[in-house]
């Protein structure tokens, strides 16, 4: 009975379904929209993670959503549901399940809020009857084209428990085979959260026979540990996205809520089917697209998350790894050993430890121009490490169906010159630019004249630099962030031997990223709809 991936196997713990978000809840994080083609590159390592659900988008926003929806859908084939979002109206029903006749494992995700807050200001005082009777009608509705329908309670974190319960049973009355309760604001407390959970299982009629979903934001920073609290007290199915992408603060970290399951599997009675060893380069790859850099000290995935500075620690962890560490850097796919390539690896050399690293099956076109990329920098640098192959690989992602490509970079600059920069670009339409301009300094010349080709009107709000690796031969890697008349913000990344050719690349990095958005607004405006970009 309810959602097919919340059967209870008699023997084993309970499975706790794993719904990614991250291409739809983890999108909203500022700066981080990802193109049609990274949400695929995006979704295939979601499949190696072997993720249960994955929410591919919001169809109606956009014709470019809708289509991506569809894409994703196709690529996931039987291998995992994909979820599409909507709001508890007719026509966003009407449009996801268009985008998903195409999936093999379609779910529609529809929701209402059901706080005062919600009620009194979002919906403009409408009561929570009319909410209820406006979400059981949607889910009737989505009930007449998939048989996997998701409810949403908005801000079911701050509601009153009657008023929750109340509106999840005609939820589950109506055909939700999915009950989800967010708490959309990050306001609740772990032992409170867990609280509500248990109150809804005992309260709402017919909940046992549906699967019950936590969705937390971490405004308070306790998304991990409240998604903990619902799975403590009922819950079997939890949202989330890698390295804790999504809306302000961000959601409950997947990698985070796995490891903590599988650590406290006796207890919590639970398990996930995770590929964990997926994990620390499903962290880089997402953060390598959306440019959004995870912090050293980040669980799981940080770089230091495995570094043991102490030398009291180091001595314990020699005597037993066990002294410090919770968990083998192999189980989330940290490998201890350090394999430096050369110019004089081979192919085979390259596509092993790619391979090893997480980039598999590239095909045998792109994995020529990995070479050729490989072996340029492997003549400069002389030893190419892990980090420089992962930044690599994202400049060979970044560059693929970008609209602008920088093809050359030419500065002169130092005391007492005026900083002076050539850049040549190359289309969409493969057409050729070359510009000129000087400036306040190396970097305000090149981007001049990018801009002046580009001609995308924008204020450059950051800019930053750090080496890859160690040593003075280490690619230097530039992350810029951009904010366009709108107010939205675009990051860009880039990464070179020469640190002025990387923030170029970052620059038009962003600004493709900007235009792309842009586009995709356009696309929505032309269509009419008057749906939001997100929910
Ligand atoms: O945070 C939230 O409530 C959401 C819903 C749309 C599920 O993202
Ligand atoms: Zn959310």
């Amino acid at each position: 009975v309810g959602s097919e991936m919340c059967i209870r196997d008699s023997v084993m713990s309970r499975k706790i379904a794993i719904f990614d978000t991250t291409l739809r809840d983890g999108e909203q994080s500022p700066g981080a929209s990802m193109n049609a083609q990274e949400k695929l590159v995006i979704t295939r390592q979601l499949l190696r993670l072997n993720v249960d659900v994955i929410e591919a988008g919001f169809p109606v926003s956009s014709p470019g959503d809708f289509k991506s929806v569809q894409d994703i859908a196709i690529t996931c084939g039987d291998q995992c549901i994909v979820a599409g979002l909507t709001r508890a109206v007719e026509h966003d029903i009407d449009v996801c399940a268009e985008a998903l006749e195409v999936a093999a494992r379609p779910r529609i995700h529809t929701g209402i809020g059901v706080s005062p807050e919600h009620l009194c200001y979002k919906f403009k005082g409408m009561s929570l009857d009319e909410a209820i009777d406006q979400g059981a009608a949607a889910v009737r509705h989505a009930r007449k084209f998939v048989d996997d329908v998701e409810f949403y309670a908005e801000d079911a974190g701050r509601a009153p428990y009657e008023d929750l319960a109340r509106m999840l049973e005609a939820v589950i009355k109506a055909g939700a085979t999915v009950v989800n309760i967010p708490d959309t604001t990050g306001f609740s407390v772990p032992w409170e959260f867990g609280q509500r959970i248990r109150y809804l299982m005992e309260h709402v009629n017919g909940i046992e026979d549906v699967c019950v979903s936590v969705h937390c934001h971490n405004d308070l920073g306790m998304a991990t540990a409240l998604s903990l609290a619902g799975v403590m007290n009922g819950a079997t199915q939890v949202e989330c996205t890698i390295n804790g992408l999504g809306e302000r603060a961000g959601n409950t970290a997947m990698e985070e809520v796995v490891m903590a399951i599988k650590m406290h599997e006796d207890e919590l009675d639970a398990h996930t089917d995770i590929n964990t060893t997926e994990f620390a380069h499903t962290s880089r790859l997402v953060s390598s697209i959306t440019g959004i850099n995870v912090q050293p000290n980040k669980a799981v995935v940080g770089a230091n998350a495995f570094a043991h500075s102490s030398g009291i620690h180091q001595d314990g962890v020699i005597k037993n790894r066990t002294t410090y560490e919770i968990i083998a850097p192999e189980d989330v796919g940290v490998s201890g050993s350090q394999i430096v390539l050369t110019a004089r690896s081979g192919h085979a050399a390259l596509r092993k430890r790619l391979e090893d690293l997480g980039y598999a099956s590239i095909p045998d076109d792109k994995f020529e121009q990995v070479h050729a990329a490989f072996l340029e920098l492997a003549d400069s640098k002389k030893e190419v490490y892990d980090e420089d192959l992962h930044s690599l690989m994202g400049e060979q992602d970044r560059n693929e169906n970008a609209i602008y490509r920088l093809d050359a970079v030419q500065i002169s600059c130092g005391q007492p010159l005026v900083s002076t920069a050539t850049v040549t670009i190359t289309d969409e339409a493969g057409e050729v630019h070359t510009a000129c301009e000087i400036g306040s300094g190396p970097i305000d010349a090149m981007y001049s004249a990018i801009n002046k080709i580009v001609q995308a009107e924008n204020d450059l709000m950051e800019y930053s630099v750090k080496a890859v690796t160690r040593g003075i031969d280490a690619l230097g890697e530039v992350t810029v962030r951009i904010m366009d008349h709108d107010g939205a913000i675009f990051i860009g990344r880039g990464s070179d031997r020469d640190i002025t050719v990387s923030s170029g690349k970052a620059y038009v990095n962003a600004l493709n990223r900007m235009i792309d958005q842009q586009r995709r607004n356009a696309q929505r405006a032309e269509s009419g709809s008057d749906a939001p970009a997100h929910i």
